[in-house]
């Protein structure tokens, strides 16, 4: 007996073509539709009649796909997704890509399989080409792809430029700066940030970048060849918070006093902040409203057909704590 995937692989779509096709949902080119029928009959496929009642159901379940669960930005956000979630009574299946393409389509597959109403997508892998065939709502958090496509994310570049224009007013004359993974948008929009307020400087040099792939490991080690090549840099801005903890212990094992020989700030504004010694600035993202205005979202789109697609930014704020304050100065918070 034919199946929707033999469907699919015979007219040479997708299998959320072949599914849209059968429900009627979404957009289909004609074209497409007609050969998907021709395909349908000429293998004389009869889609399960649950199938179909599922997919024009509601399920009352959302999918949401995270890079990576282990870093407590991520929780904080799924909290705010939860909390509506919960109140308009919706379950959210939770997905963890790893940041790994082959997962997240994986996931997606999945989702479409257990006829969530939508998913939620806070990844930085997946392309437009990826989701365009997708047939239910899809809203993207912590980065944006196309206006096509609703997102919520924050001001990435313009905390950037605080976080970096801080530590210039505390009296840093050498900042560098411990990038995320060249990858994800939001380090990119860091990076870019950093380099608007200090690349035009005299003493600039690329040397004053490393990457610390968003994580406390990789960032100790990104800190250790920054102080090889720049024994001088006396600020450090990391891209997130993992990172500036990596970074703080990095330089306590060189010795170097926090914030007196070297201030530090961080990018997020998760709890992690207020433990460390000395307690880290940072640029908080309203982590938590992200995720609840995400859900919000993507619960109009399930709710109402015709939704406006929307690319929501939310400010950022500095936060300024014993990092970086140096002792006889002074700045606005
Ligand atoms: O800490 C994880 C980072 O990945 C956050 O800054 C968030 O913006 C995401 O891009």
């Amino acid at each position: 007996m034919s199946t929707i995937r033999d469907v699919a692989k015979s007219a040479q779509v997708s299998v959320a073509t072949v599914s849209r096709v059968i429900n009627k949902s979404g957009y289909v080119h004609p074209d497409t539709v007609k050969k998907v029928m021709n395909v349908i009959e000429e293998l004389n496929y009869k889609p399960s009649s649950i199938a179909v009642s599922l997919n024009n159901k509601k399920t009352k379940t959302i999918g949401l796909i995270l890079p990576d669960i282990r870093n407590p930005f991520f929780p904080e956000l799924s909290k705010g997704i939860e909390d509506l979630a919960k109140e308009s009574g919706y379950t959210v299946i939770l997905c963890n890509s790893d940041g790994n393409i082959e997962d997240e389509l994986k996931h997606i597959k999945i989702l479409e399989q257990k006829y969530v109403d939508g998913i939620i997508l806070a990844s930085n892998t997946l392309e437009y080409s990826h989701i365009q065939e997708y047939s239910k709502p899809i809203v993207l958090l912590d980065r944006t792809i196309k206006e096509q496509v609703s997102s919520v994310s924050s001001q990435n570049f313009l905390g950037a430029q605080l976080a970096t224009k801080h530590l210039l007013e505390i009296g840093c004359k050498r900042i560098a700066h411990i990038c995320g993974p060249k990858d994800v948008m939001t380090a990119k929009q860091r990076l870019e940030g950093y380099m608007d307020i200090i690349g035009n400087e005299d003493w600039f040099s690329n040397q004053l970048i490393e990457n610390g792939d968003y994580n406390i490991k990789p960032a100790y080690q990104a800190t250790m060849n920054l102080f090889d090549k720049n024994p001088d840099i006396d600020g450090i801005f990391a891209g997130n918070d993992l990172m500036a903890v990596g970074c703080l212990k990095a330089l306590h094992k060189l010795g170097k006093s926090v914030p007196e020989d070297v201030a530090l700030i961080g990018f997020d504004g998760i709890d992690f902040t207020e433990i460390t010694i000395p307690e880290l600035s940072t640029i908080a993202q309203p982590i938590y409203e992200m995720g609840y205005v995400a859900m919000k979202m993507l619960i109009d789109q399930m709710e109402s057909e015709q939704v406006q697609k929307e690319n929501k930014l939310l400010d950022v704020k500095l936060v300024v704590r014993d990092s970086t304050k140096r002792k006889g100065v002074f700045t606005d918070e």
